[in-house]
């Protein structure tokens, strides 16, 4: 499974993407909000960081301008993957978009149905939002299944990128159901690494090897 990393804040992209845990990375209108930064300045700076995939979405609502919008991002480098809403405005333009030969993402999917509309319109990457359909109380994983069966009885070539990931389990049962990528926030992507019995064990070896009094450097 590739991970892409959802923040548009390049300190800590650096960081994963020297330990080689940044297959490519994802923003939206919020992270940029987050970030402080000028859109096309911080993606630029990250595309030059990153040679994987690096989302940057669009904001206009009608095909034409996400149309507009997705070219001129596109600009930025030759890794733009542009990123559309999953509504037929959205679709319309993906079509538009991955026929220029761009990669495209469609965002902001929360059925099976919807998957199925940007495979057919040639989406890039799909994205459903696994952690707000589990803050409805639905099993945001149970979608990353259900895309994965119909785009797998089909030969679909769009990628299943899960989003809206919440915790190191989420990216656990994204590799599980076979999801393509899963996009996490750094502080996810770093909590993978905790275990409680890892802590414990580390404390005890300390104690132990205290008690030698050996040095190895
Ligand atoms: O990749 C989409 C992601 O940024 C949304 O995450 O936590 O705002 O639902 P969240």
């Amino acid at each position: 499974m590739k991970f892409f990393v959802d923040t548009a804040d390049v300190d800590a992209i650096r960081e994963l993407h020297e330990l080689g845990m940044v297959d490519g990375v994802t923003t939206n209108p919020s992270l940029i909000m987050k970030s402080g930064r000028d859109i096309k300045e911080v993606t630029a700076e990250i595309c030059a960081m990153v040679p994987g995939p690096v989302s940057a979405e669009t904001v206009a609502l009608d095909a034409e301008g996400m149309i507009a919008e997705g070219r001129e991002l596109a600009k930025i480098a030759d890794n733009i993957t542009i990123k559309v809403p999953l509504t037929w405005a959205g679709l319309q333009a993906c079509k538009v978009l991955t026929g220029e030969g761009r990669m495209v993402n469609v965002t902001l999917c929360f059925s099976a149905n919807q998957a199925l509309l940007a495979a057919k319109a040639g989406a890039t990457f799909i994205s459903p939002f696994v952690g707000r359909l589990d803050d409805l109380n639905i099993d945001g994983m149970d979608l990353i299944a259900e895309i994965r069966q119909i785009y797998d009885n089909y030969d679909f070539s769009t990628e299943i990128l899960t989003a809206s990931i919440r915790s190191a389990n989420h990216m656990k049962e994204a590799a599980l159901i076979g999801a393509d990528v899963a996009t996490a926030p750094p502080n996810v992507i770093k909590a993978m690494a905790n275990h409680v019995l890892t802590d414990k064990g580390l404390d005890a070896f300390m104690a132990d090897w205290a008690k030698t009094g050996q040095s190895i450097v």
